[in-house]
C-alpha cells in the first residue's frame, strides 16, 4: 500500500503512519493480522477498516478530548487522496506527545497478569486475593500500566513506577481517564453478548491537553471474549482471531516465522468475527462504511 508524496514516519506490526503536514499524523491501518505474535503472509480483508470503523466508534460515543480530525478521504493531504485503497482504512490525526506509558486497564485475570499472579501471587506488583482463577472477574478494574519498549516486550509496572515516569499529576489523570472508559466501553459491549476482558489506551498531549490517541478498544488493543460461552478457570476464546489460533495450534509450529500459509476459509471466518465484533458493538452494518467491498 503506498501513499505516495507522504513522508514515512513509522510503521508497526498493522499500522503505516505518514506525516501530513501542520502537525498531524496519516495513519493507515492495513489488515495484517499476528498470531502469537508473528504476523501472518495473509492478510485478512477489511479488518484495518474495522479496527478504524470501530476506533472512529467509540471516540464518538465518548466524545472525550482525542487526536481523530477525520476519517473521511476527501479531508487527506491530496498525495493520499489518490490511493483506491484508502477509504475507511485511514485516520488523519492530530501529533501528539504520546506518554511513555501504555495505559492498560484490566477487568479479568489473562495473558501476562495472570502469568504473575499464578507465579508471584500479584498483579503489576500488586498483591490479589488468593484463588483466583484464570480469566476471573477482578473486583474491579483496575489501572496497570506498562512500559512502552521500542524493541521487544512491554514491562509491566505499577502505578508508582507510572508517576515515576509522567509525574503524579499527569499518571493520575491518566489512570482516572482510562477506567472511566474502559468502565462505560465494557459496559456497553457486554450488553451486546462481547466481555472486553483488557484493553490498553495509548494517551498523549497535542498544545498541553490531554488525548486519547492511536486505536481505540478495538479487538486488537484488548481482549474481546464472546460473553455467551463465559468461563473462568483457563483460557477464554478470542472473539476475533480464535479461527487463526485454533488452526495454527493444530500444527506442528514453533511459533517463529515465517509463519505457515492460513487456508482460505480460515481468513474468511476470522474476517467475519472483526466484521460481527463491529456491528454487534455499533449496531451498524459494516457494508456501509467507506470502502467495504471494493
Ligand atoms: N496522535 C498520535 N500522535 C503520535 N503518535 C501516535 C498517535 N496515535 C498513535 N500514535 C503512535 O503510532 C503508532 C501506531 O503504530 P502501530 O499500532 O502499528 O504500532 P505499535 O503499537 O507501535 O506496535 P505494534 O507493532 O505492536 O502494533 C504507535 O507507536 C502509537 O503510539
Ligand atoms: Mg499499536
Amino acid at each position: 500500500m503506498g501513499v505516495i508524496g507522504l513522508p514515512h514516519v513509522y510503521s508497526g506490526k498493522v499500522r503505516d503512519v505518514y506525516d501530513a503536514g501542520d502537525g498531524r499524523l496519516l495513519m493507515v491501518t492495513s489488515d495484517r493480522i499476528s498470531a502469537f505474535d508473528v504476523v501472518m503472509e495473509e492478510p485478512v480483508p477489511d479488518k484495518g477498516r474495522v479496527l478504524t470503523a470501530m476506533t472512529a466508534f467509540w471516540l464518538d460515543h465518548f466524545g472525550v478530548p482525542n487526536h481523530l480530525i477525520s476519517t473521511a478521504v476527501a479531508d487527506f493531504p491530496a498525495e493520499a487522496r489518490s490511493d483506491p485503497d484508502m477509504a475507511g482504512r485511514a485516520m488523519l490525526v492530530r501529533r501528539a506527545e504520546m506518554l511513555p506509558v501504555e495505559c492498560i486497564v484490566r477487568g479479568y485475570l489473562s495473558g501476562s497478569a495472570w502469568k504473575e499472579y499464578r507465579e508471584q501471587g500479584t498483579m503489576h506488583g500488586t498483591r490479589l486475593s488468593a484463588g483466583l482463577l484464570e480469566s476471573a472477574e477482578l473486583p474491579e478494574p483496575v489501572f496497570t500500566p506498562s512500559t512502552k519498549a521500542d524493541e521487544g516486550h512491554d514491562e509491566n509496572i505499577g502505578f508508582d513506577e507510572a508517576v515515576d515516569l509522567v509525574g503524579r499529576e499527569l499518571a493520575e489523570r491518566a489512570r482516572d481517564l482510562s477506567l472511566e472508559l474502559y468502565a462505560k466501553g465494557a459496559d456497553w459491549a457486554a450488553q451486546r453478548g462481547i466481555i472486553i476482558a483488557d484493553t490498553k489506551f495509548e494517551l498523549g498531549l497535542v498544545d498541553g491537553e490531554l488525548v486519547v490517541a492511536d486505536e481505540v478498544l478495538t479487538p486488537d488493543s484488548s481482549r474481546f471474549w464472546p460473553a455467551g460461552t463465559y468461563e473462568p478457570g483457563g483460557p477464554q476464546p478470542s472473539f476475533d482471531k480464535q479461527p487463526v489460533r485454533d488452526f495454527l495450534e493444530g500444527l506442528d509450529w514453533d511459533k517463529q516465522p515465517p509463519p505457515p500459509p492460513l487456508p482460505t476459509e480460515v481468513v474468511t471466518a476470522s474476517r467475519a468475527r472483526y466484521v460481527e465484533a463491529y456491528e454487534r458493538i455499533t449496531g451498524q452494518s459494516f457494508s456501509e462504511w467507506p470502502g467495504v467491498g471494493t
